[in-house]
């Protein structure tokens, strides 16, 4: 972590008080109140909330820590699927609408729970009779289908550990996903359709599978019915085929509360990405409270996240959170430009969406097209509108109230990680909102902004983002790598610190300012710079490359890449091209650089690390701080 920052916060105390009815009717009632209740008891105040949800074995201990490791509901024993569907087939929800989903070309897809139920449990058993037990990992590279849930919670039906890895990624990314998590079947699909166009997303499997020695079978959905892709018999199986002449019922299987649920992949400030992983009480527990109380989600309630299964946030809060609930979650391959601007607008006005959550990469795009579009749809139907992946800027904040939630929803801007699990800092509906600031800890949670040492800071003074007490839906560790973990809980003795730079201001809001470590976000996705780098690396014309992230007004930031060239290459607009496609077919589009520069020399420390705050600081014409260490 940089120990160099200075950012002073300047107090606009200006606040936003929702109407005093969503205080009144919200599952979390008063947020003092329900904040001084978790203090005075963390244990009791987390059982209570487990109680909600059906165990097959009820906890020993609500929470073991032993730093920097924490068990969570030692020794109860359940099945996340069991409370995600069985449990609402069994009571009220049997024909409650679970999920919609809604393709480009205007086709839909309605799922009952008890239809959600049947399908997972068939592919639970197909997945069965692949092989697939217990422990073993599955990959999910799929588009936004439902076929993507179905097979996520068919793997946490029989204890499998599932990698999601996001359909954007490319060839090299997915390789070292599934090689690092060893993943014995990968899902798939034939393409995913984005903007009218076929995307084939088998091809890149097959590639990412030469060298991929621990899988034994590709599970396909194939969506291309004209001709329908070929399968390798023996090796590639069709999705629904495996579904075929299997049992109808599929007997949850019982997991540990300690036992993984899934492993998924974030980036890390060096190195290759890390494989976060979640198990299966905690998370649950975790998912299930933060999805009922941040989004206050009602019986009624059609709620739509426009993410993507394939980030945490898809995981959480279109998946389990939501699920655990039984609420009925819409999701759509349609992207916000496609076939216009207003596409999303109008999908709210059709499926009366009352809640809604998405990015402020989103909401900075839409504020550039104009209110116009937004304007035409009628948005009444929404009620509580939310925000997530980078910081909400206060112009961004305003849009998003005043012309989608027209000064009436609450906005939930809510702060966590692939890490947490679950959300962690919002503004707890009801409460007065402040732009540019998430809010305060939801209960369950303890955050402070300290100094490099622990040491609080004063309000409106930067410091680092920490987490003061272990919560259930933390992450246990990072796959296949401890010492990894460990540095989460190592970095600042004693507290989780969350690599994020943030102010507290006075009245105890907090405003995360951004990463305090060599990770990008962009478009609220994480990138390392060192991912960057090797993908450059790899390029047979490179010898070294150094990233950046540069303020961008819609993406939050943008990757600006510094390459120096080997012998015999020079500097041209087809090269950099060639740079930027090579990036693309590694790494995938999400990590693309936006701008690179042919450079003879990069700055770097004597012991040879490249500097890139240097970097950075001249990019954008600031004082680049202590650079006693640069060499020469
Ligand atoms: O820097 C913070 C930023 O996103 C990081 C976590 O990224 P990831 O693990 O991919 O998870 C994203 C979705 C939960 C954080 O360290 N971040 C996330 N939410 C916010 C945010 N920064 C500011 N405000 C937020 N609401």
């Amino acid at each position: 972590m940089k120990e160099n920052f200075d950012v002073k916060l300047v107090e606009n105390a200006k606040y936003y008080t929702p109407d005093a009815e969503y205080k009144r009717s919200s599952w979390i009632g008063d947020y003092q109140e329900a904040y001084r209740r978790f203090l005075a008891d963390p244990d009791a105040f987390w059982e209570t909330i487990a109680r909600e949800l059906e165990w097959i074995r009820p906890w020993d201990r609500v929470c073991e820590w032993t730093y920097p490791y924490a068990r969570w509901f030692v020794n109860a024993q359940l099945n996340i699927t069991a409370n995600c569907l069985d449990r609402h087939v069994a009571g009220d929800r049997r024909n409650k609408v679970a999920l919609i989903w809604r393709g480009e070309d205007g086709k839909e897809r309605v799922y009952s729970y008890q239809r959600l139920l049947g399908e997972v449990s068939r592919f639970a058993n197909g997945l069965k009779k692949l092989g697939v037990k217990k422990g073993d990992r599955v990959c999910i590279y799929m588009p936004m289908v439902p076929e993507q849930l179905i097979a996520m919670l068919a793997c946490a039906r029989i204890g499998a550990v599932h990698s999601v890895v996001f359909a954007g990624f490319g060839t090299s990314a997915l390789n070292l996903r599934i090689n690092d998590a060893e993943a014995k079947v990968v899902i798939t699909a034939d393409i995913s359709i984005r903007r009218g166009k076929a995307i084939p997303l088998i091809t890149i499997v097959q590639e990412a599978i030469v060298h991929a020695p621990s899988v034994e079978h590709v599970v396909i959905y194939r969506r291309r019915k004209e001709p329908p892709v070929e399968l390798h018999p023996g090796r590639e199986h069709d999705f629904y085929g495996i579904m075929e002449d299997v049992p109808a019922e599929c007997p949850c299987e019982t997991m540990d509360a300690e036992d993984p649920l899934f492993v998924l992949y974030t980036s890390g400030s060096t190195g290759t990405p890390k494989g976060v992983v979640h198990t299966c009480g905690g998370y649950m527990v975790g998912a299930y409270y933060s999805t009922k109380t941040v989004f206050d989600l009602k019986e009624r309630d059609i709620y739509w996240c426009t993410a993507d299964p394939g980030w945490i946030t898809g995981h959480t809060y279109i998946v389990y959170g939501p699920l655990a609930v039984g609420a009925t979650v819409f999701i759509t391959e349609i992207t916000p430009d496609y076939p216009d601007p207003g596409s999303w607008w109008k999908l709210i006005q059709e499926q009366q969406i009352s809640v809604f959550y998405t990015a402020p990469t989103a909401i900075r795009t839409f504020m550039k097209v104009g209110e116009d579009w937004p304007n035409r749809y009628n948005l009444s139907s929404l009620r509580i509108i939310g925000s997530v992946g980078e910081p909400l800027n206060p112009e961004a904040f305003e849009w998003y109230y005043r012309v989608i939630g027209k000064s009436r929803c609450p906005i939930v801007d809510t702060w966590w990680q692939t890490e947490t699990g679950m959300q962690m800092i919002t503004t707890m509906v009801g409460e007065p909102m402040r732009p540019g600031f998430v809010g305060k800890p939801i209960p369950g949670v303890e955050v402070d902004v300290t100094d490099k040492n622990g040491n609080p800071v004063p309000p409106g003074t930067g410091g680092f983002l920490v987490i003061k007490r272990p919560w259930p839906s933390m992450l246990r560790t990072v796959y296949k790598n401890d010492a990894r973990y460990r540095q989460y809980w190592e970095t600042i003795s004693g507290v989780y610190a969350a690599g994020d730079l943030a102010v507290k201001g006075s009245d105890g809001y907090i405003m995360v300012i951004g990463r305090a470590d060599d990770i990008i976000i962009v478009s609220g996705h994480n990138i390392g710079t060192a991912e960057v780098e090797s993908a450059l690396v790899s390029h047979h014309a490179v010898a070294e490359a150094a990233v950046i992230g540069k303020p961008d007004a819609i993406k939050g930031n943008a990757i600006k890449a510094f390459v120096i060239l080997r012998v015999g290459n020079t500097p041209s607009e087809k090269l950099t091209q060639d740079l930027i496609y090579h990036v693309r077919m590694t790494l995938g589009p999400v990590a693309v650089p936006h701008e690179i520069e042919f450079v003879d020399k990069l700055p770097k420390t004597r012991s040879g690390k490249i500097m890139r705050r240097v970097l950075k600081a001249k990019e954008l014409g600031m004082d680049p701080g202590d650079i006693s260490t640069l060499e020469e």
